[in-house]
Protein backbone atom coordinates (compact mmCIF):
# COMPACT_ATOMS: atom_id res chain seq x y z
CA UNK A 1 0.00 0.00 0.00
CA UNK A 2 1.15 3.69 -0.19
CA UNK A 3 0.49 7.39 0.69
CA UNK A 4 1.46 10.25 -1.49
CA UNK A 5 0.65 12.66 1.53
CA UNK A 6 2.96 10.52 4.23
CA UNK A 7 3.60 13.37 6.35
CA UNK A 8 4.55 11.90 9.59
CA UNK A 9 4.44 7.95 8.44
CA UNK A 10 1.07 6.88 9.86
CA UNK A 11 0.25 5.49 7.47
CA UNK A 12 3.41 3.50 6.66
CA UNK A 13 3.48 2.94 10.67
CA UNK A 14 0.15 1.03 10.27
CA UNK A 15 0.87 -0.69 7.15
CA UNK A 16 4.08 -2.18 9.04
CA UNK A 17 2.34 -3.45 11.81
CA UNK A 18 -0.39 -4.83 9.88
CA UNK A 19 2.38 -6.63 7.62
CA UNK A 20 2.04 -5.18 4.43
CA UNK A 21 4.84 -3.27 2.13
CA UNK A 22 4.54 0.66 1.89
CA UNK A 23 5.73 3.26 -0.28
CA UNK A 24 4.93 6.97 0.47
CA UNK A 25 6.27 10.14 -0.51
CA UNK A 26 6.08 13.69 0.88
CA UNK A 27 7.31 17.10 0.27
CA UNK A 28 8.34 17.88 3.68
CA UNK A 29 12.08 16.83 4.51
CA UNK A 30 11.17 16.87 8.04
CA UNK A 31 8.10 14.82 7.51
CA UNK A 32 9.95 12.11 6.13
CA UNK A 33 12.86 12.23 8.75
CA UNK A 34 10.19 11.57 10.91
CA UNK A 35 8.34 8.97 8.87
CA UNK A 36 11.57 7.29 8.54
CA UNK A 37 12.36 7.32 12.09
CA UNK A 38 9.19 5.73 13.24
CA UNK A 39 9.60 3.24 10.44
CA UNK A 40 12.97 2.21 11.34
CA UNK A 41 14.15 -0.78 12.72
CA UNK A 42 15.24 0.31 16.06
CA UNK A 43 15.99 -1.93 19.74
CA UNK A 44 14.90 0.46 22.29
CA UNK A 45 17.98 -0.95 25.17
CA UNK A 46 20.10 0.51 22.41
CA UNK A 47 18.42 3.57 22.00
CA UNK A 48 18.88 4.64 25.87
CA UNK A 49 22.38 3.40 25.65
CA UNK A 50 23.48 6.25 23.24
CA UNK A 51 21.37 8.34 24.93
CA UNK A 52 23.27 7.71 28.32
CA UNK A 53 26.42 8.71 26.03
CA UNK A 54 24.78 11.88 24.62
CA UNK A 55 23.92 12.73 28.14
CA UNK A 56 27.21 12.20 29.47
CA UNK A 57 29.37 13.49 26.98
CA UNK A 58 27.24 16.61 26.81
CA UNK A 59 28.49 18.38 29.38
CA UNK A 60 31.84 19.47 27.79
CA UNK A 61 30.52 19.73 24.38
CA UNK A 62 30.82 23.04 22.50
CA UNK A 63 28.02 25.25 21.48
CA UNK A 64 29.64 26.33 18.32
CA UNK A 65 26.85 25.63 15.40
CA UNK A 66 27.53 25.59 12.12
CA UNK A 67 24.12 27.56 11.24
CA UNK A 68 23.75 30.11 9.07
CA UNK A 69 23.51 33.88 10.01
CA UNK A 70 20.04 33.80 8.39
CA UNK A 71 19.06 31.12 10.31
CA UNK A 72 20.45 32.14 13.94
CA UNK A 73 18.45 35.26 13.41
CA UNK A 74 15.34 33.50 12.70
CA UNK A 75 15.57 30.96 15.66
CA UNK A 76 16.57 33.17 18.23
CA UNK A 77 12.87 34.77 17.80
CA UNK A 78 11.88 31.67 18.85
CA UNK A 79 14.35 30.80 21.62
CA UNK A 80 15.71 32.18 24.75
CA UNK A 81 19.75 32.57 24.60
CA UNK A 82 20.33 29.51 26.97
CA UNK A 83 17.73 26.99 25.37
CA UNK A 84 19.49 27.58 21.85
CA UNK A 85 22.82 27.08 23.68
CA UNK A 86 21.80 23.76 25.27
CA UNK A 87 20.17 23.05 21.86
CA UNK A 88 23.50 23.75 20.30
CA UNK A 89 25.21 21.74 22.79
CA UNK A 90 23.09 18.55 22.39
CA UNK A 91 23.20 18.87 18.42
CA UNK A 92 26.78 18.67 18.37
CA UNK A 93 26.23 15.74 21.06
CA UNK A 94 24.12 13.87 18.75
CA UNK A 95 26.45 14.01 15.48
CA UNK A 96 29.77 13.27 17.68
CA UNK A 97 28.11 10.32 19.28
CA UNK A 98 25.94 8.62 16.78
CA UNK A 99 28.15 8.19 13.57
CA UNK A 100 26.55 9.46 10.11
CA UNK A 101 25.82 5.21 8.78
CA UNK A 102 24.13 4.62 12.01
CA UNK A 103 20.50 4.58 11.66
CA UNK A 104 20.06 5.45 14.99
CA UNK A 105 21.68 9.29 13.88
CA UNK A 106 18.40 10.08 12.13
CA UNK A 107 16.06 8.86 15.02
CA UNK A 108 18.31 11.21 17.47
CA UNK A 109 17.69 13.99 15.31
CA UNK A 110 14.14 12.93 15.00
CA UNK A 111 14.19 13.03 18.78
CA UNK A 112 15.67 16.60 18.57
CA UNK A 113 13.32 17.65 16.52
CA UNK A 114 10.67 16.76 18.48
CA UNK A 115 11.35 18.95 21.12
CA UNK A 116 11.67 22.21 19.92
CA UNK A 117 8.52 23.65 20.47
CA UNK A 118 7.74 22.40 23.92
CA UNK A 119 11.97 24.28 24.48
CA UNK A 120 10.61 27.29 22.54
CA UNK A 121 8.33 30.23 22.63
CA UNK A 122 6.18 28.69 19.95
CA UNK A 123 2.69 29.27 21.12
CA UNK A 124 1.67 26.02 23.11
CA UNK A 125 -0.68 23.51 20.85
CA UNK A 126 -1.08 26.69 18.69
CA UNK A 127 -1.37 25.32 14.92
CA UNK A 128 -0.16 28.41 13.28
CA UNK A 129 3.54 29.77 14.11
CA UNK A 130 2.69 32.23 16.79
CA UNK A 131 5.40 33.45 19.39
CA UNK A 132 4.53 33.26 23.18
CA UNK A 133 6.91 35.30 25.20
CA UNK A 134 5.50 34.28 28.20
CA UNK A 135 5.74 30.50 28.13
CA UNK A 136 8.02 28.52 30.25
CA UNK A 137 9.94 26.34 28.04
CA UNK A 138 10.73 22.87 28.37
CA UNK A 139 14.16 22.39 29.98
CA UNK A 140 16.37 20.92 26.87
CA UNK A 141 17.87 17.83 28.58
CA UNK A 142 15.11 16.77 30.31
CA UNK A 143 12.78 17.09 27.11
CA UNK A 144 15.28 15.04 25.19
CA UNK A 145 15.51 12.66 27.95
CA UNK A 146 11.88 12.00 28.06
CA UNK A 147 11.39 12.15 24.57
CA UNK A 148 14.05 9.32 24.06
CA UNK A 149 12.26 7.56 26.16
CA UNK A 150 8.97 7.98 24.67
CA UNK A 151 10.48 6.79 21.38
CA UNK A 152 12.55 4.03 23.14
CA UNK A 153 9.71 2.61 24.03
CA UNK A 154 7.78 2.94 21.18
CA UNK A 155 10.56 0.87 19.18
CA UNK A 156 10.08 -2.10 22.06
CA UNK A 157 6.53 -1.91 20.70
CA UNK A 158 7.04 -1.68 17.25
CA UNK A 159 9.50 -4.72 17.65
CA UNK A 160 6.70 -6.87 17.19
CA UNK A 161 5.77 -5.62 13.91
CA UNK A 162 5.95 -7.65 10.87
CA UNK A 163 6.29 -6.09 7.78
CA UNK A 164 8.98 -4.69 5.56
CA UNK A 165 11.01 -1.74 5.64
CA UNK A 166 8.80 0.62 4.18
CA UNK A 167 10.11 2.85 0.60
CA UNK A 168 9.43 6.61 1.56
CA UNK A 169 10.97 9.49 -0.45
CA UNK A 170 11.39 13.16 -0.60
CA UNK A 171 9.68 14.12 -3.13
CA UNK A 172 6.87 15.55 -4.91
CA UNK A 173 3.79 13.77 -5.74
CA UNK A 174 3.66 15.66 -8.80
CA UNK A 175 7.25 14.27 -10.31
CA UNK A 176 8.48 11.25 -7.95
CA UNK A 177 9.09 8.39 -10.20
CA UNK A 178 6.28 5.79 -9.65
CA UNK A 179 6.74 2.67 -7.19
CA UNK A 180 8.66 0.08 -8.87
CA UNK A 181 6.13 -2.43 -7.65
CA UNK A 182 2.38 -0.69 -8.35
CA UNK A 183 -0.08 -0.69 -5.17
CA UNK A 184 -3.23 -2.30 -4.40
CA UNK A 185 -4.12 0.34 -2.03
CA UNK A 186 -3.53 4.39 -1.18
CA UNK A 187 -4.11 6.05 1.66
CA UNK A 188 -3.75 9.27 2.31
CA UNK A 189 -4.89 12.80 3.82
CA UNK A 190 -3.97 15.45 1.34
CA UNK A 191 -3.09 19.27 2.11
CA UNK A 192 -5.60 21.58 1.91
CA UNK A 193 -5.21 25.60 0.59
CA UNK A 194 -6.17 28.30 2.16
CA UNK A 195 -5.05 26.93 5.39
CA UNK A 196 -1.17 26.87 7.36
CA UNK A 197 1.37 26.40 5.39
CA UNK A 198 2.96 23.15 6.34
CA UNK A 199 7.41 24.19 5.32
CA UNK A 200 6.34 26.91 8.53
CA UNK A 201 4.92 23.96 11.04
CA UNK A 202 8.37 22.38 10.63
CA UNK A 203 10.32 25.84 10.87
CA UNK A 204 12.10 25.14 13.93
CA UNK A 205 13.46 21.84 13.07
CA UNK A 206 14.18 22.20 9.52
CA UNK A 207 16.69 25.47 10.17
CA UNK A 208 18.14 23.52 13.15
CA UNK A 209 18.92 20.44 11.21
CA UNK A 210 19.84 22.24 8.00
CA UNK A 211 17.50 21.65 5.53
CA UNK A 212 16.92 25.10 4.60
CA UNK A 213 18.86 28.23 5.87
CA UNK A 214 15.08 30.19 5.05
CA UNK A 215 12.42 27.34 5.63
CA UNK A 216 10.16 29.60 3.25
CA UNK A 217 11.88 27.98 0.30
CA UNK A 218 10.46 24.76 1.62
CA UNK A 219 7.11 26.27 0.62
CA UNK A 220 7.83 25.89 -2.84
CA UNK A 221 6.49 22.51 -4.73
CA UNK A 222 4.32 21.89 -1.52
CA UNK A 223 0.41 21.88 -2.57
CA UNK A 224 -1.62 24.27 -1.27
CA UNK A 225 0.83 27.05 -0.59
CA UNK A 226 0.23 30.04 -1.07
CA UNK A 227 3.53 31.15 -3.07
CA UNK A 228 1.74 30.30 -6.45
CA UNK A 229 2.80 31.54 -10.11
CA UNK A 230 -0.67 31.45 -11.80
CA UNK A 231 -1.75 33.18 -14.30
CA UNK A 232 -5.42 32.45 -13.73
CA UNK A 233 -6.64 33.79 -17.39
CA UNK A 234 -4.78 30.93 -18.86
CA UNK A 235 -4.76 28.16 -16.42
CA UNK A 236 -8.49 28.43 -15.34
CA UNK A 237 -9.43 26.44 -18.33
CA UNK A 238 -7.80 23.25 -17.13
CA UNK A 239 -9.69 23.59 -13.90
CA UNK A 240 -12.94 20.52 -13.64
CA UNK A 241 -15.81 22.11 -13.15
CA UNK A 242 -16.04 22.23 -9.62
CA UNK A 243 -12.95 24.08 -9.50
CA UNK A 244 -14.25 26.82 -11.94
CA UNK A 245 -16.91 27.49 -9.92
CA UNK A 246 -15.28 27.91 -6.51
CA UNK A 247 -12.62 29.70 -8.21
CA UNK A 248 -14.87 32.32 -9.91
CA UNK A 249 -17.12 32.86 -7.62
CA UNK A 250 -14.03 33.54 -4.88
CA UNK A 251 -12.55 35.68 -7.13
CA UNK A 252 -14.81 38.35 -6.53
CA UNK A 253 -14.10 38.62 -2.87
CA UNK A 254 -10.51 37.69 -2.53
CA UNK A 255 -8.59 37.64 -6.19
CA UNK A 256 -4.96 36.35 -4.77
CA UNK A 257 -7.27 33.84 -2.59
CA UNK A 258 -8.90 32.53 -5.60
CA UNK A 259 -5.64 32.47 -7.69
CA UNK A 260 -4.06 30.16 -4.75
CA UNK A 261 -7.06 28.09 -4.55
CA UNK A 262 -6.75 27.80 -8.57
CA UNK A 263 -3.55 26.33 -8.42
CA UNK A 264 -4.38 24.27 -5.41
CA UNK A 265 -6.85 22.43 -7.57
CA UNK A 266 -4.64 21.69 -10.51
CA UNK A 267 -2.33 20.27 -8.83
CA UNK A 268 -5.03 18.10 -6.79
CA UNK A 269 -6.75 17.22 -10.48
CA UNK A 270 -2.91 16.17 -11.30
CA UNK A 271 -2.22 14.08 -7.86
CA UNK A 272 -5.47 12.20 -8.51
CA UNK A 273 -3.84 11.08 -12.19
CA UNK A 274 -1.01 10.41 -10.51
CA UNK A 275 -2.55 8.01 -7.81
CA UNK A 276 -4.10 6.80 -10.94
CA UNK A 277 -0.27 5.70 -12.46
CA UNK A 278 0.59 4.36 -8.92
CA UNK A 279 -2.11 1.90 -8.57
CA UNK A 280 -2.63 -1.91 -10.34
CA UNK A 281 -5.91 -2.14 -12.37
CA UNK A 282 -8.40 -3.29 -9.62
CA UNK A 283 -6.41 -0.58 -7.00
CA UNK A 284 -8.44 1.89 -4.43
CA UNK A 285 -7.69 4.88 -3.58
CA UNK A 286 -8.84 6.21 -0.53
CA UNK A 287 -8.82 10.30 0.92
CA UNK A 288 -9.65 11.49 3.66
CA UNK A 289 -10.28 15.60 3.22
CA UNK A 290 -12.17 18.52 4.47
CA UNK A 291 -14.52 20.84 3.16
CA UNK A 292 -13.89 24.81 4.43
CA UNK A 293 -14.74 28.27 3.62
CA UNK A 294 -13.06 31.60 2.70
CA UNK A 295 -14.29 34.91 2.57
CA UNK A 296 -18.15 32.96 3.11
CA UNK A 297 -17.12 31.07 0.01
CA UNK A 298 -17.70 27.52 0.28
CA UNK A 299 -14.48 25.81 -0.51
CA UNK A 300 -15.39 22.34 -1.52
CA UNK A 301 -12.30 20.55 -1.77
CA UNK A 302 -14.25 16.92 -1.47
CA UNK A 303 -16.33 17.63 -4.77
CA UNK A 304 -13.36 18.75 -6.19
CA UNK A 305 -11.24 15.41 -5.93
CA UNK A 306 -14.35 13.74 -6.53
CA UNK A 307 -14.22 15.09 -9.90
CA UNK A 308 -10.99 14.79 -10.51
CA UNK A 309 -10.61 11.51 -9.59
CA UNK A 310 -13.26 9.99 -12.35
CA UNK A 311 -11.84 12.51 -14.51
CA UNK A 312 -8.71 10.65 -13.84
CA UNK A 313 -10.03 7.74 -14.62
CA UNK A 314 -11.17 6.38 -11.67
CA UNK A 315 -14.55 4.52 -12.26
CA UNK A 316 -16.36 4.80 -8.77
CA UNK A 317 -16.17 7.08 -5.61
CA UNK A 318 -17.53 6.80 -2.61
CA UNK A 319 -18.25 9.48 -0.04
CA UNK A 320 -18.81 8.74 3.43
CA UNK A 321 -18.86 11.93 6.35
CA UNK A 322 -16.82 12.07 9.21
CA UNK A 323 -17.13 14.31 12.55
CA UNK A 324 -14.15 15.59 13.88
CA UNK A 325 -14.63 15.35 17.52
CA UNK A 326 -11.15 15.68 18.61
CA UNK A 327 -9.22 18.62 17.30
CA UNK A 328 -7.50 20.58 20.08
CA UNK A 329 -7.67 23.87 18.71
CA UNK A 330 -10.01 23.72 15.51
CA UNK A 331 -9.52 26.36 14.02
CA UNK A 332 -12.70 28.56 12.79
CA UNK A 333 -11.86 32.32 9.85
CA UNK A 334 -13.50 35.56 11.26
CA UNK A 335 -15.30 37.63 8.90
CA UNK A 336 -12.14 39.10 7.42
CA UNK A 337 -10.79 35.26 6.68
CA UNK A 338 -8.22 35.24 9.48
CA UNK A 339 -8.23 32.52 11.81
CA UNK A 340 -9.44 33.00 15.12
CA UNK A 341 -10.32 30.59 18.03
CA UNK A 342 -14.06 32.30 18.90
CA UNK A 343 -16.05 30.15 17.76
CA UNK A 344 -17.77 32.05 14.50
CA UNK A 345 -20.35 30.51 11.53
CA UNK A 346 -16.58 29.76 9.53
CA UNK A 347 -15.46 26.51 11.23
CA UNK A 348 -12.92 25.12 8.80
CA UNK A 349 -12.59 21.26 9.97
CA UNK A 350 -15.70 20.36 11.78
CA UNK A 351 -16.00 17.45 9.84
CA UNK A 352 -14.43 15.89 6.47
CA UNK A 353 -14.72 13.33 4.20
CA UNK A 354 -13.82 9.69 3.10
CA UNK A 355 -13.53 9.16 -0.67
CA UNK A 356 -13.08 5.87 -1.74
CA UNK A 357 -12.00 5.49 -5.46
CA UNK A 358 -11.78 2.47 -7.47
CA UNK A 359 -10.92 1.62 -10.93
C1 LIG B 1 -2.47 16.50 5.81
S1 LIG B 1 -0.73 16.29 5.72
C2 LIG B 1 -0.55 14.55 5.79
C3 LIG B 1 -0.44 14.05 7.20
C4 LIG B 1 -0.08 12.58 7.29
N1 LIG B 1 -1.21 11.75 7.04
C5 LIG B 1 0.58 12.22 8.62
O1 LIG B 1 0.34 11.15 9.15
O2 LIG B 1 1.39 13.02 9.13
C6 LIG B 1 -0.35 16.71 4.07
C7 LIG B 1 1.09 16.49 3.69
O3 LIG B 1 1.22 16.76 2.30
C8 LIG B 1 2.56 17.15 2.07
N2 LIG B 1 2.67 17.74 0.73
C9 LIG B 1 2.29 18.97 0.30
N3 LIG B 1 2.57 19.13 -0.99
C10 LIG B 1 3.16 17.98 -1.42
C11 LIG B 1 3.66 17.53 -2.67
N4 LIG B 1 3.65 18.32 -3.74
N5 LIG B 1 4.16 16.28 -2.75
C12 LIG B 1 4.19 15.47 -1.66
N6 LIG B 1 3.75 15.86 -0.45
C13 LIG B 1 3.22 17.09 -0.32
C14 LIG B 1 2.84 18.09 3.24
O4 LIG B 1 4.23 18.24 3.45
C15 LIG B 1 2.12 17.39 4.38
O5 LIG B 1 3.01 16.57 5.10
Amino acid sequence: MGDVFCGCGTVAHEARRAGLAFWGCDINPVATLIAKAKSARCAGASMRRRSAEIEAEMDGASRAHRLSPIAVQRLQRWFSDSAFNDLACLLNTINDVVPHSSPYRSVFHCAFSAILKDCSQWQQRSVKPALDRTKVAKDVRRAFAAQVEMMAAAFDEAGKATGPAPDIRRANVLTVDPPSELLDLIVTSPPYVTSYEYADLHQLSSLWLGFADDHRILRQGSIGTFEYEIDLRRAHTALNRTGKQVVFTLYEQDPAAARAVAQYFLDMQKMAARCREFLTAEGVAIFVIGNTRYRDVPIDNAAHLAESLLEAGFKRVRATRRRISNKSATPFRDAAGRYTRLRTRNPIYAEEFVLIAHL
